[in-house]
């Protein structure tokens, strides 16, 4: 196993929204800002601000370079082929509904279906039922993975695409996804992975994993909120009709016709969140400059330290499996889930409780709700005991 690491309190002084003595366990939610992603944010309002791709001004001409910049290191950073594979999304819930409007409207004809797995998020199944789409579902294995033997066995050319989580954001379970890649593309399905909770946790390259689309939200990887990325295969971007019209998706506009711009831009109408951009690049600045690799580690380790403690409070019961990565779910026999993050919240422990927008999850857990703790750098030891300490005060109350 994994040692706890011996920096997050290094880690944890980089976040001033974290007072002493408080244990933010819903990281998975999102994530606190660490000072270098709150000062570029406040730079780029206070003294570079200037709109992006539009402006003949020096000021926007910066601006735009910084923007295009930001591209480039998401680009870098998940291992895409050109950054122009970069769109940039309110959101993963954005970039998924993109996916299901735009690439959905030419490629899911009546009779095709998708597949999806028990525990997806709800961003990643709802805009497949809005695309209309008939949807198969993936179950679990006894551990709480997506069962890809199952998969291999269900899946048939009508899938004509896979959509699945890199990482449950309930269970923390990794999923396998160059071989759910090697099942889905034996049938000519494409696969889209949701890495909300795994960009933050794992390191990611998207031509190692072999997947079609790869989306995340920036504010789970200590980034803003409102900015988000949607990789794709360039060739099948460049295959993509808009999903939205307006300003910068174009290359000529009439009365008559509309021609679009070539990808990125066909997808990003609007003025874009110039700033989201700019702070999910010190994000990306900031989580490589610890180390993707160690902030893996010392999330399992923190995770591993985490369910040794709740099990030895025999009322516990944990869901998920034991090698889950950064989350973990857990019910107090008798006990609301909604309660114990009460009784939590006034010892200074932060956690979710709740269906986690999954409740199809839920329902295949057997339970309508649970409680989460889940990790980000800033969190040690000292978080583990304070949950288990809170827990022990929610059986006293509970008896
Ligand atoms: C696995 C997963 N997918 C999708 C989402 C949606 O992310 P957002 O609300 O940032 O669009 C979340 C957020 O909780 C998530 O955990």
């Amino acid at each position: 196993m994994d040692a706890i690491s011996t920096r997050p309190l290094d880690w944890l002084a980089d976040f001033p929204a974290i007072p002493e003595g408080w244990a933010y366990l819903d990281s998975a939610a999102t994530a606190q800002k660490p000072q270098v992603v709150i000062d570029a944010i406040e730079r780029a309002y206070g003294e570079t601000y200037a709109t992006v791709h539009r402006g003949v001004y020096q000021r926007s001409a910066e601006m735009t370079l910084a923007f295009e910049a930001s591209r480039r290191r998401v680009a870098e950073f998940i291992n895409a082929r050109a950054a122009e594979e970069v769109v940039f999304v309110r959101g993963a819930t954005e970039g998924i509904n993109l996916v299901a409007q735009s690439w959905g409207r030419d490629n899911l004809k009546p009779g095709d279906r998708v597949l999806l797995s028990t525990l997806e998020h709800h961003s990643n199944i709802v805009p497949w039922q809005l695309a209309g789409a008939e949807i198969d579902v993936v179950p679990l294995t006894e551990d709480h993975r997506i069962d890809l033997d199952a998969m291999a066995a269900m899946i048939r050319p009508e899938h004509k695409l896979v959509a699945l989580a890199h990482v449950s954001n309930v269970l923390g379970s990794v999923l396998d996804a160059k071989r759910a890649a090697e099942i889905a593309h034996n049938v000519g399905s494409k696969l889209l992975l949701d890495g909300c909770q795994a960009v933050p946790r794992l390191p990611v390259d998207v031509q190692e994993l072999d997947c079609d689309f790869y989306v995340f939200s920036g504010h789970k990887l200590y980034g803003p909120t409102g900015i988000g990325v949607l990789w794709a295969r360039s060739e099948i971007l460049e295959a993509m009709p808009p999903w939205q019209g307006g300003g910068a998706m174009i290359d000529k506009v009439t009365f008559e016709r509309t021609t679009w711009a070539p990808p990125p831009a066909r997808f990003e109408a609007g003025t874009p969140h110039v700033v989201g951009v700019i702070g999910l690049h010190a994000a990306i600045d900031y989580v490589t400059g610890i180390g993707l690799d160690a902030i893996h580690a010392h999330e399992a380790a923190l995770v591993a330290e985490t369910r040794d403690a709740l099990r030895s409070l025999n009322s516990v019961r944990l869901f998920g499996p034991e090698d889950s990565t950064g989350i973990v779910s857990f019910a107090v026999e008798g006990v609301h889930p909604h309660d114990v993050g009460t009784i939590l919240d006034e010892e200074k422990v932060a956690i979710r409780a709740g269906h986690h927008c999954a409740q199809p999850l839920m329902a295949a857990l057997g339970v309508h709700a649970t409680a989460r703790a889940s990790f980000g750098v800033y969190n040690g030891r000292r978080d583990i005991e304070a949950l288990a300490r809170g827990i022990e005060r929610v059986r006293k109350i509970f008896g």
